[in-house]
């Protein structure tokens, strides 16, 4: 039976094929060229290799050319999820030095004083955005490529810190909820006993970049004591290492939550995952928006004569946000030719008003044009365009009546007319019989009914 195999192989190539994701990030490797300058060379990571040798990159530094080793997982399944037709992610690479933390909520990461030997050696910094992901990751190097049979350096991940949503777009009013994500396998240590089993301690912060400062919302160091600054705008996070396990690797969440969000809280957040001498850090932009409500008065309904012009309308744009890219567009739909076009008259849009949640509103005036007979009938609209809204917008109409044409038409008038006249005719009818009614002896009450009826009726023949 060697089908069977033969199957497996490639339901596995199908599989992987389907979950693949790139198989190599392009990157640029940015160092200090000195004087203020930077140099910036071609760098490759390779994420997987299919069956023989990896592919001949004689373009790169063998150097920065580097077959990437994630025990944790966190880097590789972050690109496998990658979508084939996306544009290619910008990745940058740098060499890191380990440092201890520096604010003073962190001291608690770093028991020893010195700087552990096992962290000696080269490190890379690479980060890497796109619209899908964005990453950052320390990895160790090998301090020589490698032959295989190509020149190819071994580079292993020990922090990735991660968000699946690094622009998210949040109404005005709802809560954030900012994605991240880490994952931790140390370095290997010449003495394992030295360190405790279980994930270590870490340290997260939140900031929000203003006017070039990070602004500090919220820092954790789950499980340490310690001074924490109080975390503002009532912000919470999830910080916690998802499992438990004695040596690693370790994944955690470190997700950010914003509760009922204000367009001064737009802006760049900065999410940092701070490990005893390492650091990983990746950036989101939140922007908030908010669709607006459209009505038009007066409505339902407009009237006009022909020759003259419909009172003014007015487009109420409410409850919007940002106040940029509003548009308002008048059109006049159905009438004579049936479609829609611009409708004409004169245009202007008010001054902004401002709510207390940080929303707009303005409303767009149209002036029209004096209408003919044929428009009647016809709807006049007013669309508006915002980015929070789909391309087509939002609009609303009011059908115009010309007076004459409209509602009671002529045909009903000459009804209503007759209606009237016979009204009035009935009404004078049963005034004479009552007038009769009691003038006149029982037994002939029944008879003058009849000839009133008979009245009636000549007056119904007379009147059509
Ligand atoms: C992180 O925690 C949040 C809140 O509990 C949850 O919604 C999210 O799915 C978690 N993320 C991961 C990757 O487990």
């Amino acid at each position: 039976m060697k089908t069977l195999p033969l199957l497996v192989a490639v339901a596995l190539g199908l599989a992987t094929c389907v979950l693949a994701g790139p198989a190599a990030i392009e990157c640029w490797f940015v160092e200090d060229a000195g004087q203020g300058g930077l140099a910036k060379k071609p760098a490759t990571l390779l994420l997987r290799q299919g069956p023989g040798e990896p592919p001949s990159r004689p373009d790169l530094d063998p150097q920065l050319y580097l077959k990437v080793d994630d025990p944790a997982g966190a880097l590789l399944a972050a690109f496998k999820r990658y979508p084939a037709g996306a544009p290619a992610p910008q990745c940058e690479m740098s060499r890191f030095v380990p440092f201890p933390a520096s604010a003073n909520w962190a001291k608690g990461l770093i028991p020893e004083q010195s700087c552990p030997r096992a962290l000696d050696g080269d490190w890379l910094l690479v980060s890497v955005s796109s619209s899908i992901l964005s990453l950052s990751s320390l990895l160790r190097p090998q301090p020589e490529p490698r032959r295989e049979p190509i020149l190819i350096t071994m580079a292993t991940v020990v922090l990735t810190v991660l968000t699946h949503n690094p622009a998210p777009r949040i109404q005005l009013g709802k809560d954030a909820v900012l994605d991240l994500s880490f994952a931790y396998m140390p370095p290997t240590l010449e003495d394992a006993t030295s360190l405790a089993p279980g994930p270590p301690p870490f340290g997260l912060e939140w900031r929000r970049q203003h006017l070039g400062k990070g602004h500090l919302l919220l820092a954790v160091t789950p499980g340490l004591v310690g001074q924490m600054p109080p975390a503002q705008e009532r912000s919470v996070t999830f910080a916690a290492w998802d499992d438990n396990e004695p040596w690693g690797p370790w994944t955690g969440n470190g997700t950010f939550l914003l509760p009922a969000v204000r367009p001064f809280q737009e802006g760049i957040y900065l999410a940092t995952v701070h490990l005893p001498y390492l650091q990983g850090q990746v950036s989101l932009e939140l922007t908030v928006h908010k669709p607006p409500k459209v009505s038009l008065t007066p409505g339902p309904l407009v009237w006009a004569v022909p020759g003259e012009a419909p009172p003014e309308l007015l487009c109420r744009v409410s409850h919007f946000y940002p106040p940029e890219g509003l548009e308002v567009e008048w059109e006049l739909r159905g009438g004579p030719d049936g479609g829609s076009r611009r409708a004409e008259g004169q245009k202007w849009l008010s001054t902004l008003h401002h709510h207390s949640d940080g929303s707009v509103s303005l409303f767009g005036h149209l002036q029209p044009t004096p209408v003919t007979a044929e428009q009647h009938g016809a709807r006049y609209a007013c669309r508006v365009h915002h980015p929070s809204l789909p391309a087509s917008g939002r609009s609303a109409e009011v059908t115009l009546e010309v007076a004459g044409l409209s509602g009671p038409s002529i045909e009903d008038g000459i009804g209503l007319f007759l209606s009237a006249f016979l009204l009035l005719g009935l009404i004078k009818v049963l005034g004479w019989m009552a007038a009769a009614y009691l003038t006149i002896p029982k037994n002939s009450k029944k008879k003058l009914m009849a000839e009133g009826l008979a009245t009636q009726e000549d007056s119904e023949k007379k009147a059509q």
